[in-house]
């Protein structure tokens, strides 16, 4: 589905304009999915015990039939878990939002996971990848999904153009379903665009026919339409329709928008050094006044700080403590400069796990890699 309002446009293939909080609440209306209710995350609570800091903040903020997947769950109809990666580059943190969820979803109720890397998808809508580049991506990607601790035994990657002998079957009869006008009312494709972008929908929604099982999808909203499409497809080839759960966009180090790959400085990527870190936080947009004098006297403005952001999404999972720094920055008695040198020695610190984990991942990638 195409959303255009007056400042953002949502596809799975463009992201652009100022995204802010209260977008999101359009999103879901525009896009016809459900709000995340404190309800069903109390439903989620009593099988979990605790809720992720990502759910409990609502950065999962919308579903689609997460109700059903629960009720099917309750009697006992167990689940798999689906998601996936375009490999187009290097990984940044964003990207790994939908993954640390799923790897907390894995965890929790033992679920078997099938991760896909659409190095087609990303072949047919690069000016300027090779296939080979986007199949080496896939390969390089993969080794920051296993860096996360998914189990080898519960996980598979699928890499599309490697396992395609798996997936062909099921696309064609998804394909079969699919015609051109609906690719090009969901996606606004036109008579320019490639016959392998139009096939291609068929191939992201196989991984959700693999089984006739309860499936869940954590993902980002911008991939909604695909899943739009396999849903209604689903019943017509006498299977389940995958449920959805929705993520925002993680937010960038610039003034406004989201971690864009396109825009380096404004992401952090698992393959950053120190250097790159600290230069980049140095320069990140943040919430503070122009001086001192000024930030005691009136307080810092943490809802309209990257800093402040990149701890909610990703670097501060205890609640009390993000209230206290918001509080505090609020209040005038903290400053950027300060913050800034704190979250870049906090994401080196994860970035050197992650690196050795990465690392360590190369010999591990013949367990998670799917088999035909
Ligand atoms: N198309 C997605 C992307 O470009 C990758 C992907 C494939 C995916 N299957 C998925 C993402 C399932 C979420 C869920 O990033």
């Amino acid at each position: 589905m195409k959303k255009e309002s007056r400042k953002f446009t949502v596809t799975p293939w463009k992201i652009e304009g100022n995204i802010q909080e209260e977008d999101y609440a359009k999103l879901t209306k525009e896009f016809g999915t459900e709000p995340l209710t404190n309800e069903l995350l109390e439903r989620i609570k009593k099988h979990t015990g605790e809720l992720h800091y990502l759910l409990r903040r609502k950065i999962f903020f919308s579903h689609r039939d997460l109700k059903w997947l629960l009720d099917e769950y309750e009697k006992g109809n167990k689940f798999f878990l689906y998601t996936g990666r375009g490999p187009s580059g290097n990984v940044h943190l964003g990207h790994l939002l939908p993954w640390i969820l799923t790897k907390w979803l894995q965890d929790k109720f033992k679920a078997k996971l099938y991760f896909q890397m659409t190095d087609d998808e990303k072949f047919l809508v690069s000016q300027k990848l090779s296939l080979e580049e986007t199949r080496n991506y896939a390969y390089e990607n993969a080794l920051d999904v296993i860096a996360l601790g998914f189990k080898p035994e519960l996980t598979k990657i699928i890499i599309d153009t490697e396992n395609i002998k798996k997936l062909y079957p099921i696309a064609l009869k998804v394909a079969k379903k699919l015609t051109f006008s609906t690719v090009k009312a969901v996606f606004g494709f036109d008579n320019a665009t490639n016959v392998g972008m139009n096939f291609f929908t068929s191939i992201q929604s196989a991984p959700c026919f693999i089984e006739n099982k309860p499936c869940l999808i954590p993902l980002g909203i911008d991939q909604d339409p695909h899943f739009r499409i396999t849903r209604d497809i689903a019943p017509k080839l006498g299977f389940m329709k995958p449920a959805l759960l929705h993520c925002k966009f993680a937010p960038g180090l610039g003034e406004s928008g989201k971690m864009s790959a396109s825009q380096p400085e404004t992401a952090i990527f698992t393959t950053d050094s120190e250097k790159d870190v600290e230069f980049k936080i140095r320069n990140a947009f943040t919430g503070g006044r122009e001086t001192i004098a000024k930030q005691k006297q009136l307080g810092g403005m943490p809802e309209k700080c990257t800093i402040y952001h990149y701890l909610l999404y990703f670097f501060e999972p205890d609640d009390k403590a993000m209230q206290e720094k918001f509080h505090a920055c609020r209040m005038g008695q903290t400053y950027c400069g300060e913050c800034k040198v704190k979250l870049a020695e906090t994401i080196n610190k994860f970035l050197r796990e992650h690196q050795k984990k990465r690392e360590l991942a190369k010999k591990q990638l013949g367990k998670f890699l799917m088999k035909d």
